[in-house]
């Protein structure tokens, strides 16, 4: 899929860091409510949206096809631990929708680094899943060497010439050299990772001096500016429920909580860290263009697929029904639908620089 290049500017966007900080990105308070268009008694809008490797040879082998089933859906096999996402069309098709939503919101750019445009050299990107932002890294920078690695070979197989993609355990060790890649690029991984800070450590051994990484990450808290939503609304609900399996299985999902992945790039040994957070609209009831087509694109992710997002959670760590996984994402299908409550979610971007 081709992602939508916008590069309408958003009013809610702030001014960028000082002048002694080395990486110069812009930063949009969360904490500035976004301007809706909606009008009293809007409550069903874009309920329309009833959305519907190339492997190395030696790789492939057959255990990596091997899928686990639950359900219905396929996930992948892992030696380090079960991944809680399926690897299915299905998923596939949320994952591009996300893809498509986070491209927008950054103004159609696929990264903030500060990396080298004009010769960005060896870039790595970590649980690529479709591969689909590798696949629009490479095509932008032809001259850029480019791998992306996952536990299942979700991805396409025929991509840009400068695009490998491989089969790989980020938990387990690298094979490449020390100093070896230019830009490091991790997105989503949320409940995959037992320790950020080692993951983190590993990436600024394989960095170059000077080199790059960039962490986005997702909320799983719905939240509004413009209505009260009480404690028991299914937005808490729903982020208790992945707080609660990511704890149990020792893989959080709170790396999008303010500060926190920053924390592990610090601790790591990261230097010029800077944080942007950013409101993902669910839906299109932002006034600013950029924002809803975000929103659309977002909303649509989820109602393709919040099954596969919740099912092996639910079911398999919490000990859930597959009925009551059901009533979870019809209760929350009906609460990003409504449209009065302007709902969003926070994304959480973090770059740091290995020292050099
Ligand atoms: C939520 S998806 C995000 C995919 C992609 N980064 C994106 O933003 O579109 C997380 C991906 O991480 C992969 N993953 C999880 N644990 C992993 C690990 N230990 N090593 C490599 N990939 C992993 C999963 O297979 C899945 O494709």
């Amino acid at each position: 899929m081709a992602s939508p290049q916008q590069t309408v500017s958003s009013p809610e966007r702030a001014a960028a860091p000082s002048a002694e900080q080395e990486v110069p990105i812009e930063i949009q308070s969360h904490e500035t409510p976004l301007e809706a268009d909606i009008v009293a008694g809007d409550d069903d809008g874009d309920s329309a949206i009833d959305s519907q490797s190339l492997l190395s040879t030696e790789s492939l082998t057959s255990s990596i096809l091997e899928y686990r089933q639950l359900h219905g859906r396929t996930y992948a096999n892992a030696k380090t631990g079960d991944y809680w996402g399926p690897n299915d069309e299905r998923q596939s098709e949320g994952l591009d929708l996300i893809h498509s939503a986070l491209t927008v919101l950054l103004d159609g750019k696929l990264f903030v680094a500060p990396i080298n445009k004009d010769d960005p050299g060896r870039v790595l990107d970590i649980g690529t899943g479709t591969g689909i932002w590798a696949m629009d890294f490479a095509s932008d920078f032809p001259s850029a060497d480019v791998t992306g690695t996952d536990l299942s070979p979700m991805q396409p197989t025929w991509v840009p010439p400068n695009l490998r993609f491989e089969v790989d355990d980020c938990l387990l060790d690298w094979m490449y050299p020390e100093n070896h890649f230019d830009f490091i690029h991790v997105r989503a991984m949320y409940g995959s990772i037992p320790d950020w800070t080692d993951l983190d450590r590993k990436i600024l051994y394989h960095l170059k001096p000077g080199g790059y990484l960039e962490h986005l990450e997702i909320g799983c808290q719905g939240m509004s500016d413009h209505k009260e939503l009480p404690k028991d609304h299914i937005f808490y609900t729903w982020a208790n429920t992945f707080y609660a399996a990511g704890e149990k299985m020792g893989r959080p999902f709170t790396i999008c909580l303010d500060g926190e992945s920053r924390k592990h790039m610090e601790e790591a040994g990261f230097a010029n860290i800077q944080e942007t957070r950013l409101k993902l609209p669910v839906g299109g009831w932002p006034k600013d263009p950029t924002l809803k087509q975000a929103g659309i694109y977002f909303q649509a992710a989820l109602e393709r697929d919040m099954e596969g997002f919740s099912m092996f959670v639910c079911t398999e760590l919490l000990g859930w029904s597959k009925e009551e996984v059901h009533v979870l994402v019809a209760k929350m299908r009906q609460a990003i639908r409504d449209r009065a409550s302007c709902p969003y979610i926070v994304v959480n971007i973090v770059v740091g620089q290995k020292p050099l």
